[in-house]
């Protein structure tokens, strides 16, 4: 079997690429572990930048997006009682979506079973041949059989612990990483979120953040022991410490019922370098973590996706290897960007363990910065809302 261009991973960077790609009539095939009902049980962060949505347009896959998600101009920031609001829209003339990645994935799976797509689900013991020569292919092994397929280029979307990055070899690979000392406990109910907008909650008790899906289906996290289990975790006991880590009038307003999914997620900053290795070319979380505190996850994926496109575009329609020989180069630079935003945004809001008293009276001291400074207000607009690309 041949093809263009083999994308590794079924999450939504792989299958944006390969819609994106294929619009252009450039031939792809997805890889994927898991199955399709598996990767849409993941529930993930739901705040899209307007680049994926740019992304989203030209792919053909923004309809629904368009009419059941949510726009939203600003977000909350609670601290010591009281809330303080960012004007993302009057701060940086744009907003972002509110739409789950779960959705933004099913509808890209929708779209390629509308257009016929090829993806190869369950494959097993995926591994990158000669990625650093002119004919790189993929062997597998899928409901018992070994296959290859031969072809340009390898697009590694398959997440931190896919192949894709470790096929790199450590004499080129560097790796950054910053591990923190919590975690976020999340549930999701059907139950109306207790603002229109997401509050970013500061606390004594740890932080605490108040997202949504829909009028009726809310996402709230609250930060956790990375010992705890979602098991040690009643309902009842998650509303308690979320209510305790609200301003009083906030609480007082919260809505709770039982949750449909309650799971913990450690944070982690990580980045690879560089993203490409000959013709392989890692996108997404393949090649970078970041703490979900700034919403930043899938939407670095797509910038990495932006560039990556572009590259193999130019390469196909025009015979120009300059977009491929500089997307690692590009997609990091942003890609640091981010990182620095989410780590920072992470600090701000996080109880340490090894918080000193200074440290406190620091993350106060920023904390009423942000409130009463405009400037400070726009470095924070302008990054929540994204970076151009
Ligand atoms: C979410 O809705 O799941 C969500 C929103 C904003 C974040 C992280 C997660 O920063």
């Amino acid at each position: 079997m041949r093809t263009q261009v083999v994308i590794i991973g079924g999450g939504p960077s792989g299958l944006l690429l390969s819609q994106l790609l294929l619009r252009r009539g450039i031939d792809n095939v997805v890889l994927e572990r898991k199955t399709r009902d598996y990767v849409l049980s993941r529930i993930r962060a739901g705040v899209l930048e307007r680049g994926l949505l740019e992304l989203m347009r030209e792919a053909w896959v923004a309809g629904r997006m368009e009419r059941e998600g949510f726009a939203h101009d600003g977000a909350l920031i609670a601290h010591e009682g009281g809330t303080f609001h960012i004007d993302f829209k009057a701060l940086t003339g744009h907003s972002v979506m509110v739409y789950g990645q779960t959705e933004v994935t099913r509808d890209l799976y929708d779209a390629r079973e509308a257009a016929g797509a090829e993806t190869l689900f369950e494959v097993e013991q995926v591994e990158i041949h000669d990625a650093d020569g002119d004919a790189p292919y993929v062997s597998f092994r899928q409901h018992g059989e070994t296959r290859r397929i031969d072809c340009d280029f390898v697009a590694g979307c398959d997440g931190f612990h896919g192949v894709s990055r470790q096929t790199i070899p450590l004499s080129v690979r560097r790796e950054y990483e910053k591990t923190y000392p919590f975690g976020w406990l999340g549930i999701l109910s059907e139950t109306p979120p207790v603002d229109d907008e997401l509050i970013y909650a500061n606390s004594a008790r740890g932080f605490a953040l108040c997202s949504m899906r829909n009028a009726n289906l809310s996402r709230y996290y609250i930060q956790c022991a990375l010992s705890d289990k979602p098991e040690d975790w009643t309902d009842a006991a998650f509303w308690q410490e979320l209510k305790r880590r609200l301003p009083g009038e906030v609480a007082e307003r919260l809505v709770t019922g039982p949750s449909i999914e309650k799971s913990i997620a450690p944070l982690r900053s990580f980045v690879c370098e560089p993203m490409r290795w000959g013709r392989l070319f890692l996108c997404g979380d393949a090649a970078h973590i970041v703490p979900p505190t700034g919403a930043k996850g899938l939407n670095t994926a797509a910038s990495d996706v932006h560039y990556l496109y572009n590259g193999l575009r130019q390469f196909y329609e025009e015979g120009d290897s300059e977009g491929i020989d500089r997307y690692s180069e590009r997609a990091l630079a942003r890609v640091w960007k981010a990182e620095r935003f989410s780590w920072w945004f992470s600090s701000l809001l996080h109880r340490y363990p090894d918080q000193s008293a200074f440290d406190l009276r620091m993350q106060t001291a920023e904390l009423e910065f942000l409130r009463t400074n405009r400037a400070a207000q726009q470095a924070m607009a302008e990054n929540y809302v994204g970076l151009p690309y």
